[in-house]
């Protein structure tokens, strides 16, 4: 985790502002968002649905480019690049969604082959390294199954596996555990921080499950209608949430017919137990 003397910056997201266009309306879906995310957190990002949050990552690698703003990976602006130079930087950035995302028609092993084939590593020396990715994510038995013959908990370890063949310094994760039971969720989030602290790769989570920001992350911002409303350690937001977007998130989200406002006012550390 970061130590506030000894910070480096991953990501940093500049006055972001993204809107899009319908035949009826304007969405403005991020509205002068900024934050940073330090080289070592596992930073999550909690709204409600249509928040924002998914345009919100989507822009941290400019899958979506931002109306205005900046975003930069370490010290280099990834909203000042040319396509070429961007998809080097890209590289660096690895990204799991809900669904997976696997190709269907590979099999496993070939699967977390296909990143190191667009990076043009040579057949034996990925091969290689899949096995090895497949063993870290406890799926070697299953290197010549088809996506199709398993369960979402090993195709997520599986997305994992491909993420990780490309090396990525950081990893951004749309509800990746969104699709899964609670007892597969636990296993995928284990992985997820031994990833981060045996790697040291970074990793943004963007959920709207708070147990998994509870479990799972150092730090956390509060979206809600594209703006930010709240950033802090999970600590300081979860036991003492100070803007009614978090208090609804934090209290709601973790027990129904909660009043907030009286909530608010005793929550205490005890809150906190387990973390
Ligand atoms: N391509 C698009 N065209 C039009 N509107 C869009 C587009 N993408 C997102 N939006 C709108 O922008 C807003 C934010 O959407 P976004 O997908 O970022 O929300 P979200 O927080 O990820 O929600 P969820 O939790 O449901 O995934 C929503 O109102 C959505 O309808
Ligand atoms: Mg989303």
């Amino acid at each position: 985790m970061s130590d506030q003397n000894n910070t480096e910056t991953a990501i940093r997201v500049e006055h972001v502002s993204k809107e899009f266009k319908t035949k009826t309306d304007t969405v403005e879906a991020l509205k002068d968002v900024s934050f940073s995310v330090e080289k070592g957190d596992i930073y999550g990002v909690i709204g409600l649905s249509g928040a924002g949050k998914s345009t919100l990552v989507r822009c941290m690698n400019l899958l979506e480019r931002p109306d205005s703003g900046k975003i930069f990976i370490g010290n280099k602006e990834l909203t000042a690049l040319s396509e070429e130079e961007l998809r080097v930087e890209r590289t660096k950035i690895g990204m799991i969604f809900q669904h997976f995302n696997l190709l269907a028609q590979r099999t496993v092993l070939n699967n977390v082959c296909f990143p190191m084939e667009i990076l043009g590593i040579p057949k034996n020396e990925r091969r290689e390294k899949a096995l090895e990715l497949l063993s870290a994510v406890g799926l070697s038995e299953k290197a010549d199954a088809y996506p199709s013959q398993l369960s979402g908990g090993q195709q997520q370890r599986v997305a994992i596996a491909r993420v990780l063949a490309a090396d990525p310094e950081i990893l951004l994760c749309d509800e990746a555990t969104s699709a899964l039971d609670p007892q597969t969720t636990e296993s995928i989030l284990s992985l997820l921080m031994d990833i981060n602290k045996r790697l040291g790769i970074t990793i943004v989570v963007i959920t709207h499950e708070m147990q998994v920001i509870k479990k799972l992350c150092n730090k956390v911002t509060v979206l809600e209608e594209g703006i930010i409303r709240e950033s802090g350690s999970v600590r300081e937001v979860f036991t003492n949430p100070k803007t009614k977007a978090a208090k609804r998130l934090i209290y709601v989200g973790l027990s129904e017919d909660v009043d907030i406002d009286e909530e608010a006012d005793s929550a205490d550390e005890s809150f906190m137990d387990g973390i």
